[in-house]
């Protein structure tokens, strides 16, 4: 399997480059769409809610598209949540997730109505109950159970283990449910998990499901009728060669699994309806050799993509040939940024053929890509551009010098 499944040709890219400058995040619009259908329209028999995780993706233009395409939201801040309604989301259909909500935020997403709280502790129900007494509102809640499953993936992005700071423990859940629907302003009408990102199996995922079914089971003997499940997000993407699941089979065995259950079924997919949806374009500043290793600095870092730096993530890399004055032979390059950092690489020992001048796509770079960015070393923030049918449509223009400090001020004396 090629990760390389977006639309855009070597013409699309040095136009996008030529036009808006480098380095730039491109994202393919029928890639977004057509990895959102596959969630939003595989067949199941359970009614089906797809949220997608806006920290993947946040520009405003990409939640508009997904809106219209019938997409809920899985939110982790107010930032995210008026992006969301900014875009025309439906508050009945965004999800809060987050180990640490500000009052702020929860009492915003109270006043608009959003479907839910994925809620990870006692204290955070009592905080939530007591924020909605105030305003003589309701909140619905649900509750994020620890399965206690390892997801098999970078322990970074590992987050249904018992050690990590994430959820309730299975043992504590049912006290924590007889404890939510005791308290007067939460409606408990939903349970969730999330295990982890880049899982390319389905047995972790389908290990908390088992986990999470007995809960309900138990729950309903206890007369707490959930209304619906919320397996998170997770999904893997082809990043090099792995073999993932589609959308399709997970949603068909889940499901399955469900059985006569009637309950709605959540997933709040990130990476895998944006990360091949979006290359990272970059040019390369100059080549350079340090005793027998080849260098190619391009004039992206990790400031732009820290997926490298902070995951050892691994990105296909390839060549768009500028005017070549030499030839450029083939031969093991490492492609580094120009921040003051040895671990600043976009990719290591890369078998390419570059020249100083041509443009270098990072692949897969739409999830985690542009949200992760920073303006480390006093770098401004790329731009976005989304290419709609044959059209190049700026989403988020480059950042200029002056943005830098203009939240800045110089003492008076
Ligand atoms: N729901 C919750 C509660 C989450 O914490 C996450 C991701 C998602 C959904 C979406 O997961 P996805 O479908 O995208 O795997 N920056 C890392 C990934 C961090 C994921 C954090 N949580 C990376 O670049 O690999």
């Amino acid at each position: 399997m090629s990760p390389i499944n977006t639309n855009f040709s070597s013409t699309v890219i040095r136009e996008a480059a030529n036009t808006f400058g480098t380095p730039l995040y491109l994202y393919d619009e029928a890639a977004i769409r057509h990895a959102f259908l596959a969630w939003h329209e595989a067949p199941s028999h359970h009614s089906v809610l797809t949220c997608y995780a806006v920290k993947a993706n946040s520009n405003i233009a990409v939640l508009q598209l997904l809106s219209r395409l019938g997409a809920g939201f899985d939110i982790v801040s107010q930032g995210e949540l008026e992006r969301v309604l900014h875009a025309g989301g439906l508050p009945e259909r965004i999800v809060f997730s987050g180990v640490g909500k500000s009052t702020a935020a929860i009492a915003r997403a109270l006043e608009v109505g959003i479907k839910c709280f994925n809620v990870e502790s006692i204290r955070e129900l009592e905080h939530i109950n007591s924020v909605a007494a105030e305003r003589g509102l309701s909140a619905k809640v649900s509750l994020r159970v620890n399965p206690d499953v390892d997801a098999n993936t970078h322990p970074y992005i590992s987050t249904g283990l018992k050690s990590n700071k994430f959820g309730i423990s299975h043992e504590e859940a049912v006290s924590a449910y007889r404890y939510a629907s005791s308290l007067a302003h939460l409606d408990v009408v939903g349970i969730d998990c999330h295990i982890g990102s880049q899982i390319t199996e389905l047995e972790p995922f389908l290990a908390s499901l088992d986990r999470l079914l007995e809960l309900i089971d138990q729950l309903a003997e206890d007369g707490i009728h959930l209304r619906h499940l919320d397996l998170g997000g997770g999904l893997g993407i082809c990043y090099t060669d792995e073999q993932v699941p589609s959308a399709q089979s997970y949603i068909a065995a889940v499901s399955e699994k469900l059985g006569s259950r009637s309950l709605e079924l959540v997933f709040e997919p990130g990476r895998s309806i944006v990360a091949n949806a979006g290359i990272l374009i970059t040019e390369v500043i100059l080549s350079k050799e340090n005793t027998g290793k080849h260098f190619a600095i391009v004039d992206a870092a990790m400031n732009d993509l820290m997926r490298p730096a902070l995951y050892q993530g691994h990105h296909h890399i390839d060549v768009v040939a500028g005017p070549r004055i030499l030839a450029a032979t083939e031969q093991s390059w490492d492609i580094v940024g120009p921040v003051c950092e040895t671990g600043d690489f976009l990719g290591l020992n890369r078998q390419l053929s570059i020249a100083e001048r041509d443009l270098l796509v990072i692949h897969s770079a739409g999830a985690y890509g542009f949200t992760m960015s920073s303006n480390y070393n006093s770098r401004p923030r790329c731009a976005e551009v989304l290419l709609r049918k044959d059209q190049l449509v700026e989403i988020r223009s480059r950042e200029v010098i002056t943005d830098l400090f203009a939240h800045e001020q110089l003492l008076a004396e």
